[in-house]
């Protein structure tokens, strides 16, 4: 299935300016991914990712700066001594603090929301009064502000709940109770002060069941492109058991949804998202990504990012065709319209998150990592770094949780799972961990290996 975007008319590239030099912002899959898709296309001649990682320099034409991505000043000094025609900003905690406003004030050309879009995924309270006044479908919630509100809320509603802290919290902030002493726990622990500012706020939501899918849109404040649906693997392990990650593992297209529900997607949630953004004033230039549940009523919104997903981004980077580069920098310059059409290639595409042992409470960091993986010959693999940094003898170690993303193609999912798994064999370091069932939810295969 290819999932075409399709657009009114198509314009030559020649009407947007010159794109050569990009620069990334972000250390993680995700920023590696970004910047190998950039240098798939022609014209672009380096990519800076700032401060990128142990991966970054081994890219075809991209390069590490040495910049955190909070030293706003320094990255604007770097764009304008290195005449960047294009950032990409990779992660929600830049854009949450304003980095794209302060970038754009400079007069750089930038993909990624302000600090006003960005509230999207900032704060789950904003969020869910977007969409109950966009009337998008969503779990049912109460809004606290203190132990007590919560819980009065939960001794009225005596169902167990999903307890949020409202604002950024890594991925940490969510807990999806079993029973009403759950519940109790997890809105205690919210008070606790644990998530620091992000837990003076919270969020109750009815419990919703179905499987989940990732959709990301591009948008340019305008208008939206969808990208192919796509499926993370949340838990550490298989069979969706044990804590919750940055993410296990992703493929796409997810065919649990076809190309008509994509289309009703777009129309119920994501179009009446950038209308409501509009209607705040907000001149969105980013990902809009909408964590879904397929529920027995239709699909709802269980989350928002601001950004794309990772790992979900490094499996559909190598499903976008050069023009990704020029759609992206369209969407930066408030004009999607302009760019040339994008397609996606009708392959699945599958990343395994090679994590360290302790992950996610306590990583274990420091290991040598050996790669037997060669990427130069045919097979349809690549493999993006995630927590891998080069030491003082400039071998390569791993440097956090998640530490390598490999993915891989394939014209259908067998082939896909089975290529990336073969890959996964070749790379190594102590204590390395995967989960052998990423894309249960398609695959025909026992999942053993
Ligand atoms: P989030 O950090 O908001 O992505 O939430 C983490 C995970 O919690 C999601 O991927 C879902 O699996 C789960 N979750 C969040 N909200 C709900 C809900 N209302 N009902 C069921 N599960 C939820
Ligand atoms: N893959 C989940 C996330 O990026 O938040």
């Amino acid at each position: 299935m290819t999932f075409e975007i399709v657009r009114h008319k198509q314009t030559p590239e020649q009407n947007l300016p010159k794109l050569e030099k990009v620069l990334v912002i972000g250390r993680g899959g995700r920023e590696n991914a970004l910047a190998w898709a950039f240098s798939q296309f022609n014209g672009i001649k380096k990519i800076y990712v700032a401060p990128g990682n142990g991966g970054t320099a081994k890219q075809n034409c991209c390069h590490c700066l040495n910049i955190e991505e909070s030293n706003s000043s320094a990255i604007i000094k770097a764009c304008k001594d290195l005449t960047i025609d294009l950032v990409v900003i990779g992660g929600e905690k830049p854009l949450a603090s304003g980095l794209a406003d302060k970038l754009r004030d400079a007069k750089l050309t930038v993909f990624g929301p302000g600090a006003d879009g960005a509230q999207l995924e900032a704060s789950k309270n904003w969020a869910k009064e977007l969409m109950e006044e966009a009337s998008i479908p969503t779990a049912h919630y109460w809004k606290a502000t203190s132990e007590e509100d919560a819980l009065s809320i939960l001794n009225t509603v005596r169902k167990p709940l999903v307890v949020k802290a409202d604002g950024l919290a890594s991925g940490k902030g969510v807990t999806v109770c079993n029973s009403i002493e759950e519940t109790k726990l997890a809105i205690q622990k919210v008070f606790t002060g644990k998530f620091g500012e992000a837990g003076s706020k919270i969020i109750l939501e009815e419990c919703l069941q179905g499987p989940e899918v990732s959709i990301f849109a591009i948008s340019d404040g305008k208008s939206i492109e969808i990208m192919p649906p796509a499926q993370d693997h949340k838990r550490l392990l298989d069979g969706d058991k044990g804590p919750n990650t940055g993410g296990m593992g992703a493929y796409a297209p997810a065919k649990i949804i076809n190309s008509e529900e994509l289309k009703e997607i777009k129309e119920k949630i994501l179009d009446p998202t950038l209308k409501a953004l509009i209607r705040r004033n907000i001149d969105y230039r980013g990902v809009i990504y909408a964590g879904l549940m397929l529920t027995k009523d239709g699909p709802k919104v269980i989350e928002y990012n601001c950004r794309f997903g990772d790992p979900e981004c490094q499996a559909l980077m190598p499903l976008m065709d050069a023009s990704l580069a020029r759609v992206l920098q369209s969407a930066a310059l408030g004009s999607l319209n302009r760019a040339p059409k994008l397609s996606v290639k009708p392959l699945i595409s599958v990343c395994v998150i090679a994590s360290t042992s302790g992950y996610p409470e306590k990583p274990k960091t420091g290991d040598l990592i050996s790669i037997d993986l060669d990427q130069n010959n045919d097979l349809p693999v690549q493999l993006f770094h995630s927590g891998t940094k080069l030491n003082e003898q400039g071998n390569l170690i791993t440097s956090g949780g998640r530490v390598l993303s490999i993915v891989a193609q394939g014209n259908n999912y067998e082939d896909a799972f089975k290529t990336v798994y073969k890959a996964v064999k070749l790379v190594n370091f102590n204590g390395i961990f995967y989960r052998y069932d990423i894309g249960y939810q398609v695959r025909s295969d026992d999942l053993n290996h």
